[in-house]
């Protein structure tokens, strides 16, 4: 049985009016990057959220947007300083590359708040030792919605990460137009990250329900198959609803 365990908020940095990162002092929590944890202000009201942080960063981060009609988001956008948050004792997911075989290119492909594990998952050791291409694809609605571009540009600089932005709703220098799937079946993505997805990369996919089953589906269509334990393939996916 999970247990609740008492965190103290350090910092709440709002991105913009919807989107913020929560920055939280708690107990120290055994996970692998990738993996989420239900947070909550009270016990009956939770939901789970992927860690920012890499597993050995004492201090927690998660990164949300307001989802106006919601009953947690917008209450955890106004949380300040010295703030109670409430923290499962039990992270879990499967978005960890302790399940993703070798490969070639690692792609973390995600939009908007599913940015979030791909960015604990960066900030470990082991994408640079395992894969020999790493591309990180972030889509949003609007270009001030591109956030962490210091830490992605990090890993660029001392990595070599390829960094791939979708901006759908404005048109915007620097970034590709449009969505995901589009992108992936004209060629557009993979011209911008310099590196194809064939059979030797591996996808990892977070985010909009949506946009995992549409590109899932072109992946299918080039060939590539949903990644199991019993029968591995090229595609994991985590859905953020
Ligand atoms: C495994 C997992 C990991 C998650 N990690 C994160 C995370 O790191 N950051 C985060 O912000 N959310 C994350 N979520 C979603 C999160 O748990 C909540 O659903 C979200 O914060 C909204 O909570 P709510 O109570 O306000 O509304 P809910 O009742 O939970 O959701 C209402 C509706 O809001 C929309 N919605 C929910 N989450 C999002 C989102 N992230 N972006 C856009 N629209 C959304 C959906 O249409 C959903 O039906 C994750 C969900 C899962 C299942
Ligand atoms: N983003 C905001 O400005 C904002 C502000 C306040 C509150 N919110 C709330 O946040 C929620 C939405 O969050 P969000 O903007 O992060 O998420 P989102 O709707 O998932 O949009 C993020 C990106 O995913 C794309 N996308 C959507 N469906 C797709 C599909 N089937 N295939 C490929 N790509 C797809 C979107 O493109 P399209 O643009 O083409 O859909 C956009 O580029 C809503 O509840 C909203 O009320 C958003």
């Amino acid at each position: 049985m999970a247990k609740w365990l008492e965190a103290r908020v350090l910092e709440n940095r709002h991105w913009t009016d919807a989107l913020f990162s929560l920055r939280v002092e708690g107990p120290r929590l055994s996970f692998e990057a990738g993996q989420f944890v239900r947070i909550a202000l009270e016990e009956t009201l939770a939901r789970p959220f992927s860690f920012v942080n890499p597993p050995e960063d004492p201090v927690h981060e998660f990164y949300g947007i307001v989802v106006p009609e919601g009953p947690l988001s917008p209450r955890l956008a106004l949380l300040k300083k010295g703030d109670r948050l409430l923290i499962a004792s039990n992270p879990a997911g499967f978005l960890v590359l302790s399940e993703v075989p070798d490969a070639e290119t690692l792609w973390l492909v995600s939009t908007g708040t599913g940015i979030a594990p791909f960015l604990s998952i960066l900030r470990t050791e082991t994408p640079w030792r395992r894969f020999r291409n790493v591309v990180l694809v972030h889509a949003v609605r609007h270009a001030r919605e591109l956030v962490y571009v210091e830490l992605i540009r990090k890993f660029s600089q001392q990595h070599g990460l390829r960094y791939v932005t979708f901006v759908s709703r404005e048109p915007t220098p620097g970034s590709l137009a449009g969505r995901i799937p589009a992108a992936l079946r004209d060629g557009r993505m993979e011209q911008a990250a310099g590196v194809a997805v064939d059979g030797n990369s591996h996808v990892m996919l977070c985010g909009n329900p949506d946009m995992l089953k549409d590109t899932q589906a072109v992946l299918v269509e080039r060939g590539l198959r949903k990644h199991r334990r019993r029968n591995p393939g090229h595609i994991t996916v985590e859905s953020f609803w």
